[in-house]
C-alpha cells in the first residue's frame, strides 16, 4: 500500500516530502482515500497521535488543521520571539478575550491560543516542572550540544531525561549578565534552594530553566513530530485551514463524520475507526457543545439540538494566572539595549540566522523557581496536590516583557499561581459555528488564588533584597519593597493575565461518574468512535508549565488506540 500511495503521490505532481501537507481539499481528494482515524486540530496533542498511528502503515491518517503552516515564520521559529508569537492578533493566534473577570473588577484580557500547524507548542517556550517519566525516551530529545558550547554539568540532571526521542529538549544556549547573580542568590536565602531539576524528585527550589529548543530554534510539535521524515509518509495526511464546526452522529451514539468549512465551502469526511478531537482547551468543548454534546437544557435553550447530555462539557476551565513584576537595574546589559538599537537588534538576527548562536537562541528567561507559601495550610485547605507541590512560581528574565519604554534598563520576576482553587468555564455565544466561546478563566475568583499571588510577588521581592542584587536592583515597578497588601492587591488586579495554560474542559473522570467528559481510556462518556486527546482532559491543573504533560497524554493516548485497533 505504502509504495502504491507514493506512486499516487508522484503521478500528481507533488514531491514526497510536502505531499503530506496539503493546503486545499481538491488536491487531497485527488488521493481518494478513505481515513482511519481523523485527527482534529494539529497541535501539540493532535500531532504526536497523528504521528505515532500513522507508524502503522496499514491506517490512513487525516489531520485537519484550522490554522496554516508553521514552517519558515520566523516569530515561530526565532526563541527568543516567542513573546511576539504569544501577542494577540497576529496569524497564529486564535484572537480571544475573556469574559469579564469578577476577580480582577470586571476587567478582560486576551487570551492567546496557537493557530496552525504545531499549535501552542508553536508558540510556546519552556517545559520545565515536568515530573520523572513523563518525558521520556520515546518522547525527549535532550541536546546537550548548546549554541555555545558550556559546560553544562551542574545545570540539569541527566538522569531524568531522556537522550533519543524525537522533541528536544535543551538549557539554555547563550549565558545571560544576570546568572551568577541568580545562583548566588539561592547560597544567601534558603527560602531559595537551588533545584539541579525540576524534573527529578520535588519541583520546589530555583535551577537552570530548561526549553524546548533544538539547535538555536523552537522546538514544536509540528517541527519534531511532523518532521519531514515523518510527515513524508504516504499514509499521514495534513490539511491546513481546514476548521472544523462539529462532529456529527453517524449512528445512534457514534460520531465518526467531521463537518468542516475550508475556503467558505463546508465539507465532511467520515473516519473508519476513529474521530480524536486535539483542537486544545477552548477548541475542544466549544466542537462539542456545536455538536450537541454538552448540557442538554442550555444546548436547546441556545437553538442547538441536544445529541448527548454531558453537562461537564466545557466546565472546570482551570488556568493559571500570571503577573510581571519588573524591577528598575543599574545595567547596560539588558533585553532594552538591543531592542532600541536597531543596528544592534539588526545584528543579532542576522547572528541567528546564519550560526543559531548569540542571544535570540534563547527564550527570554534565564531561571525559574517553584515554591509553596509558607503558612498557607493555616488559613486554608491546600489548593495543591499534595505537600511537595509548588503554590507559585517565578521566573527571571533580564529585561521587560513586551516593548520597552524610552529609558531604563529591567529584569522581571514574573509571578505565576500555580494550583489555583478558581474553576471557570468555556461556554457558547451563540448557536453560529464560527463565533467565538465566552471563555471565563475566573482568575483570581477565590480568596486562596489572590492570597497566593500576593505572597509570590513578596517572595520575589524578598528575592530581588538579597545581597547578590546589591547595587544591581534599583526598585521594584508599580510597588514599592514595602507595599502594602492593599496596595499590592492594587498591583495584582491591574496587572494579572495569563501563562496560557488552559486545562479540564472536557476532564478525564472514573468510569461510570456522574460528571467529567472522558473515560480514563479517553473516549467521551457514553459514546463511541469519538476520543478527546489535548489538554482539556487534565483533571488537576499540574502545578507546572502544561505543554509537557499534553505531550505524555498524547504519547499514552496513541498507545491506548493502537491497542483496541491492532498495530
Ligand atoms: C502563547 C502560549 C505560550 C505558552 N507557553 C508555554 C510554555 O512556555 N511552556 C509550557 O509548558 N506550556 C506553554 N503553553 C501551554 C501549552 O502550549 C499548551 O498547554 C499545550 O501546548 C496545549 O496543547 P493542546 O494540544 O491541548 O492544544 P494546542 O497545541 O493549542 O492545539 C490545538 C490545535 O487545534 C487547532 N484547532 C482548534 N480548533 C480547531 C478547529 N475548530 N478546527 C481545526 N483545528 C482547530 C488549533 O489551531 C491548534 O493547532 C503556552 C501556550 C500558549 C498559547
Ligand atoms: C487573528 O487575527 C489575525 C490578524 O488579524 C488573523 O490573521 C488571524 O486569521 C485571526 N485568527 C482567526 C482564528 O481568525
Ligand atoms: C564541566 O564541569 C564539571 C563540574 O563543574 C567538571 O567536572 C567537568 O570536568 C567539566 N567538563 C569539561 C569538559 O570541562
Ligand atoms: C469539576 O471537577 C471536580 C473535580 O475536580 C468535580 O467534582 C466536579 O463535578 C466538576 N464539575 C463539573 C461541572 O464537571
Ligand atoms: C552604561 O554605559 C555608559 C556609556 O557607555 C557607561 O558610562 C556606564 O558606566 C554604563 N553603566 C553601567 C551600569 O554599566
Ligand atoms: C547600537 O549598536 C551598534 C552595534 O552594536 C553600536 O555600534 C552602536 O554604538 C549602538 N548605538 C547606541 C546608540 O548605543
Ligand atoms: C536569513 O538568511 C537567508 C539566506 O541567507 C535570507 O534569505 C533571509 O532573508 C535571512 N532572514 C533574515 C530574517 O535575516
Ligand atoms: C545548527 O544550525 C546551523 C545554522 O543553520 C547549522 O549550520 C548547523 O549545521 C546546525 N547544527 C545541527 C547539529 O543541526
Amino acid at each position: 500500500m505504502a509504495w502504491f500511495h507514493s506512486l499516487l503521490l508522484l503521478a500528481l505532481g507533488i514531491s514526497r516530502c510536502s505531499a503530506s501537507i496539503i493546503g486545499d481539499v481538491a488536491d487531497l481528494n485527488k488521493l481518494d482515500l478513505t481515513f482511519d482515524f481523523i485527527v482534529v486540530g494539529g497541535g501539540t496533542a493532535g500531532n504526536v497521535v497523528a504521528k505515532r498511528l500513522a507508524e502503522n502503515f496499514g491506517y490512513n491518517v487525516l489531520v485537519l488543521e484550522a490554522g496554516g503552516t508553521n514552517a519558515n515564520v520566523l516569530g515561530l521559529e526565532v526563541p527568543f520571539m516567542c513573546p511576539t508569537a504569544s501577542l494577540p492578533n497576529t496569524p497564529h493566534d486564535w484572537n480571544f478575550t475573556t469574559t469579564p473577570q469578577a476577580g480582577l473588577s470586571g476587567r478582560s484580557m486576551d487570551y492567546p491560543r496557537g493557530l496552525g500547524l504545531g499549535g501552542s507548542s508553536s508558540t510556546a517556550k519552556f517545559i520545565p516542572g515536568a515530573r520523572r517519566k513523563i518525558l521520556t525516551d520515546q518522547n525527549e530529545l535532550f541536546d546537550v550540544q548548546t549554541s555555545d558550547h558550556h559546560n553544562i554539568t551542574g545545570q540539569f540532571n541527566p538522569a531524568v531525561h531522556g537522550f533519543n526521542g524525537i522533541n528536544t529538549v535543551s538549557l539554555a544556549g547563550f549565558p545571560s549578565p544576570i546568572d551568577d547573580r541568580v545562583i548566588e542568590t539561592t547560597t544567601e536565602l534558603a527560602e531559595f534552594p537551588f533545584n539541579l531539576d525540576m524534573n527529578s524528585g520535588s519541583p520546589l527550589g530555583l535551577g537552570w530553566g530548561q526549553r524546548t529548543v533544538k539547535n538555536g530554534s523552537r522546538s514544536s510539535s509540528a517541527t519534531s513530530y511532523l518532521a519531514p521524515q515523518f510527515v513524508g509518509s504516504p499514509n499521514l495526511h495534513v490539511l491546513l485551514n481546514a476548521r472544523v464546526t462539529r462532529v456529527l452522529q453517524t449512528a445512534t451514539g457514534a460520531f465518526r463524520t467531521v463537518e468542516f468549512v475550508q475556503n467558505g465551502k463546508t465539507l465532511t469526511f467520515t473516519a473508519k475507526n476513529e474521530v480524536v478531537l486535539s483542537a486544545g482547551s477552548v477548541g475542544t468543548p466549544n466542537i462539542l457543545l456545536h455538536s450537541g454534546i454538552g448540557d442538554s437544557s442550555t444546548l436547546t435553550s441556545l437553538g442547538i439540538e441536544p445529541l448527548h447530555n454531558l453537562p461537564s462539557v466545557g466546565q472546570n476551565l482551570t488556568d493559571h494566572p500570571l503577573v510581571f513584576l519588573p524591577f528598575l537595574v543599574n545595567s547596560n546589559n539588558t533585553f532594552e539595549t538591543a531592542e532600541r538599537n536597531a543596528t544592534l537588534s539588526a545584528q543579532q538576527l542576522a547572528q541567528w540566522n546564519t550560526t543559531r548562536t548569540g542571544p535570540l537562541v534563547d527564550n527570554p528567561l534565564s531561571h525559574i523557581g517553584f515554591f509553596r507559601v509558607s503558612g498557607l495550610v493555616d488559613q486554608f485547605p491546600d489548593p495543591a496536590a499534595g505537600p511537595n507541590t509548588a503554590h507559585f512560581e517565578f521566573f527571571v528574565s533580564n529585561g521587560l516583557s513586551g516593548a520597552p519604554p524610552a529609558t531604563g534598563n529591567f529584569m522581571t520576576l514574573t509571578c505565576v499561581v500555580v494550583a489555583p482553587a478558581a474553576r471557570g468555564s468555556v461556554a457558547l455565544s451563540s448557536n453560529n459555528v464560527l463565533a467565538a466561546p465566552n471563555i471565563n478563566p475566573n482568575f483570581l475568583g477565590t480568596d486562596v488564588d489572590l492570597f497566593m499571588m500576593r505572597e509570590a510577588i513578596k517572595s520575589a521581592l524578598r528575592f530581588a533584597s538579597a545581597p547578590a542584587w546589591a547595587g544591581y536592583v534599583i526598585s521594584p515597578v508599580g510597588v514599592d519593597f514595602d507595599s502594602t497588601d492593599a496596595e499590592l492587591n492594587t498591583f495584582i488586579l491591574a496587572n494579572t493575565g495569563t501563562i496560557f495554560h488552559a486545562a479540564g474542559t472536557a476532564s478525564m473522570s472514573p468510569k461510570g461518574a456522574t460528571w467529567g467528559v472522558v473515560d480514563p481510556d479517553l473516549l467521551v462518556k457514553g459514546l463511541t468512535g469519538l476520543r478527546i486527546v489535548d489538554t482539556s482532559v487534565v483533571p488537576f491543573i499540574p502545578s507546572a508549565h502544561t505543554q509537557a504533560a499534553t505531550y505524555a497524554i498524547a504519547e499514552r493516548a496513541a498507545d491506548l488506540i493502537k491497542a483496541v485497533w491492532g498495530q
